[in-house]
């Protein structure tokens, strides 16, 4: 039989790296990946995050620095979280006029103008209690939520993000974000919704370093519980119906089959987050000799686009960008 050993040898195509990449099924490449940024106050801070090593708390001015290297390594966009001054019951740090993100944005649009700004949309950084929205009597009420969120995008918009990325999971506010930026006049920026986000223990280095740990309770009333994926695909569904132009899957690790499903269900731009816990453990075992940090690394990003993914969120892009570049 031909189709069978000795007369196939599927280490044909194998053999050399010259075979090997004329039939690799998939590749990641700088432009694939977004790299995160958190901004804070000040000016010349640039203090390395303990729960993220290799990753900063960077005041505006050295953010632009940061931003420069990224656009040079081939990085197409960066996501920015803000920390706040002072947080309050109302995140109002998070729609202010002259809030860490709105400074950021203004410049590095001016410094880095081919750099794609996204934004995190969310109030938990800005929120004295932590959570993603408006606490009443203990629970996080969705519909006055819904009011600062947008609130919060709107500003981003204007301040010139080129896209808005809302992380919070309340309900309807896809929908919300893109009314209120139509009604502005800002009908051409995209929202990049973080459809399926769920509640995960992956995310405790970033609540260290965003400092946005709830003080009480926890995320479940509005993240997705884990072990649900058909839930995922309405949540994904909604976003698209509420006019999302890119969706999200996150945490990416953990969650690869969701990627999957969301890949084969819906023709959309699909994003997946690379989280901080996933970051944190690849560092983690690094450091201690246990593996590899660059094979890893590639490894683990080339998952997530094989599983599907588009666009990848990840602390890693600068140093995969880097050896990307280097081959
Ligand atoms: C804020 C937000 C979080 C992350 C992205 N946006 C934290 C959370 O939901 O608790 C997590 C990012 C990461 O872990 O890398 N709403």
């Amino acid at each position: 039989m031909m189709g069978e050993f000795p007369y196939l040898r599927m280490r044909r195509l194998r053999q050399s790296e010259g075979i090997r990449a004329m039939v690799r099924e998939t590749e990641v490449r700088a432009s694939d990946l977004v790299y995160p940024l958190f901004v804070v106050p000040g000016r010349g801070v640039r203090k390395e995050i303990s729960s993220l090593p290799g990753n900063y708390h960077l005041s505006v001015d050295e953010l632009v620095r940061e931003c420069e290297q990224v656009a040079r390594l081939g990085i197409p966009a960066v996501l920015l979280f803000g920390i706040p001054e002072s947080k309050d019951a109302f995140g109002s740090g998070a729609y202010a006029g002259d809030g860490v993100v709105q400074q950021a944005i203004r410049a590095l649009k001016q410094r880095v103008p081919e750099l794609v700004i996204i934004t995190d949309v969310c109030l938990c950084e800005y929120t004295s209690h932590g959570h993603c929205g408006v606490v009443v009597e203990d629970r996080v009420d969705n519909d006055r939520s819904l009011e600062l969120i947008t609130k919060t995008a709107l500003s981003h918009a204007e301040a010139g993000a080129d896209m808005v990325a809302p992380s919070d999971m309340m309900d309807g506010r896809v929908a919300a974000i893109r009314s209120l930026l139509d009604e502005n006049g800002f009908e051409m920026t995209p929202i990049m919704a973080y459809a399926a986000k769920y509640d995960s223990a992956f995310y405790g280095p970033f609540r260290e370093a965003a400092g946005s740990t709830p003080q009480f309770g926890d995320r479940r009333s509005y993240q997705m519980d884990s072990h649900n994926v058909r839930e995922a695909l309405r949540e994904v569904r909604l976003d698209i119906e509420e006019g999302a132009d890119v969706v999200m899957v996150k945490p990416a690790l953990a969650y690869l089959d969701v990627v999957r499903r969301v890949r084969e269900s819906f023709d959309m731009p699909l994003a997946a987050y690379n989280v901080s816990g996933e970051y944190a453990m690849v560092k983690a075992a690094a450091a201690q000799g246990l593996l590899n940090e660059k094979r890893a690394v590639l490894e683990v990003l080339t998952a997530i686009k094989r599983a599907g993914a588009d666009i990848i969120l990840t602390y890693h892009a600068k140093d995969a960008a880097g050896w990307l570049k280097a081959g």
